[in-house]
């Protein structure tokens, strides 16, 4: 079978977030299930400068008012797609904001160009190959079925993945000629948004299966608490609606084999992991002492949790605790953890940036990971955790409710427990969660057992990418 699976970010090509991880990482877990995928996405400045012996593949002289090609290049593995269109990406900031952190004023031109470059592959204009199925992920690849929808040829199946309903790509109906679809698209069963456009709602009405990246927020945005205003959309849909957990790359993320690490282990070498814990220390300017360090790798924002962080920052102190902080975002948040660490030097070390490696070294040698998100579609590092024997404490919600379980009495007499979950999202809740993490932690034979039970959690891609080529197949015509 033949998938096209139409991305904004693919890891190691581009990464802002958990987004690349998958779309870098399913492709490659489907292949042993006889699927071959080819990724559509677009030729941002680091995908261009990293590529090597493109072929051209197909040329469009206006793709939405600017020419494009696009260009065919393997790479680690992955068949990749690129849309290059400098009009559209060769541009100085990231792949979203300029470089003064706005959105770029043409998002809805240079997405809606990406999603209907991906519906003219759908429909077999790229010479040579046409998929089966088209597998589209997150608002700015969400036009890619309703341009298939309104296409004048018989149209494919199409899947749309929601990695997080918060970012919907909305946009005012001024831009809908822009779009160059029949007037019938702007309508309640397709773009139209309470009087402005929508393009992950559009996506949402017109893809034939929608997927979410863990089974309980396929369930939490259906309510109004988590759906963002798009619960009733989801509502519609029900009867298409799919929950699959993501997993990880196996190969990019093993404690016994990364390329970062000090020094490698695995469940059964965990004192190996010393080193690793001085490294980070020693980049975090903390002490070198027993006190745990609990560390965050995380966008700084409110989904985040990351204002608790801040809140609590002296009491996790007080405590015993020493924190290790790397990540980048909202600048008040930036500035209240970068306080927090100028009062507490040698207990509190940030790092404002985004940085892959460390975020590896953190996994390999901190005690502990904090994720306190208000909400979160599956979330990627508390599985980097679990494998690098890294405890995961969790909000309980989205994938972290489904991916940890929660050192209870009976978890931990039963030895399944792998890190601490926690509710309500408070400061109050999280400070109970870290006075329970410590506690454990007193106790070395137990913390050990947490971090072994973890490394044995099965966060491969195995079981889901099996459950997304059965989507596959169910939607497929029939023989491929
Ligand atoms: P989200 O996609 O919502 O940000 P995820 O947990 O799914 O959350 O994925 C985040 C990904 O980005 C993980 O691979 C994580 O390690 C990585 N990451 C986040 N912040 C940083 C950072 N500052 N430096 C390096 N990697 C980061
Ligand atoms: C989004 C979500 C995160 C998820 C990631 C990959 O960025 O916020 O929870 O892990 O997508 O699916």
């Amino acid at each position: 079978m033949k998938v096209l699976s139409v991305s904004s970010e693919v890891f190691p090509l581009i990464k802002t977030g958990g987004l690349a991880d998958v779309a870098g990482a399913l492709p490659i877990a489907l292949k042993r299930f006889g699927i071959e995928t080819k990724t559509l996405m677009p030729g941002y400045p680091a995908v261009m400068k990293v590529i090597r012996d493109p072929v051209v593949r197909m040329r469009f002289d206006d793709l939405l008012g600017e020419p494009a090609t696009v260009l065919e290049v393997n790479h680690e593995g992955l068949d990749i797609l690129i849309l290059d269109a400098p009009a559209y990406y060769d541009r100085s900031g990231g792949p979203y904001l300029d470089a003064t952190g706005k959105d770029y004023h043409d998002n809805w031109r240079r997405f809606a160009a990406l999603s209907l470059a991906g519906a003219e592959i759908a429909a077999g204009l790229m010479p040579g190959w046409r998929p089966d199925v088209v597998h589209a992920h997150d608002w700015q690849a969400a036009m890619t079925p309703v341009y298939m929808r309104f296409y004048p040829t018989p149209e494919l199946p199409s899947i749309l993945t929601i990695h997080n309903i918060a970012f919907q790509g909305q946009f005012s109906a001024e831009i809908f000629s822009g779009l160059r679809l029949p007037p019938q698209a702007f309508s309640v069963e397709a773009l139209e948004y309470y009087g402005n456009i929508g393009f992950l709602k559009g996506g949402l009405k017109t893809a034939h299966a929608i997927t979410t990246v863990s089974p309980s927020y396929a369930g939490e945005i259906l309510t109004s608490e988590f759906g963002m205003g798009l619960e009733g959309v989801i509502a519609s849909r029900i009867e298409a609606l799919h929950g699959i957990v993501n997993g990880i790359d196996h190969e990019v993320w093993d404690p016994a084999t990364d390329a970062v690490l000090q020094t490698h282990y695995t469940g059964a070498t965990l004192k190996n992991r010393a080193a690793n814990r001085a490294a980070v220390q020693e980049f975090f300017g903390l002490h070198d002492d027993n006190a745990p360090i609990f560390c965050i790798i995380s966008r700084l924002t409110w989904q985040k949790g990351m204002d608790l962080i801040a809140a609590c920052a002296d009491e996790i102190v007080a405590m015993g605790g020493k924190l290790a902080i790397l990540g980048s975002g909202d600048p008040a948040l930036e500035g209240s953890l970068l306080a927090a660490s100028a009062r507490h030097p040698g207990r509190i070390g940030v790092s404002i940036g985004y940085n892959e490696p460390m975020s590896h070294l953190m996994q390999a040698g901190s005690d502990a990971i904090i994720i306190p998100s208000r909400f979160e579609p599956c979330g990627l590092t508390q599985l980097y955790g679990l494998r690098y024997g890294c405890v995961p404490i969790v909000a309980h919600t989205g994938g972290l409710a489904d991916t940890v379980i929660d050192a209870n009495h009976a978890a931990l007499a039963a030895k399944v427990a792998t890190g601490i979950q926690f509710s309500p999202v408070t400061a109050s809740g999280l400070l109970q969660a870290i006075r329970r993490a410590l506690h454990l932690y007193t106790d070395q034979k137990v913390w050990t057992q947490l971090q072994k039970q973890g490394m044995k959690s099965d966060v491969s891609w195995e079981k889901s990418a099996e459950r997304y080529a059965a989507l596959y197949s169910s939607l497929a015509p029939k023989g491929k």
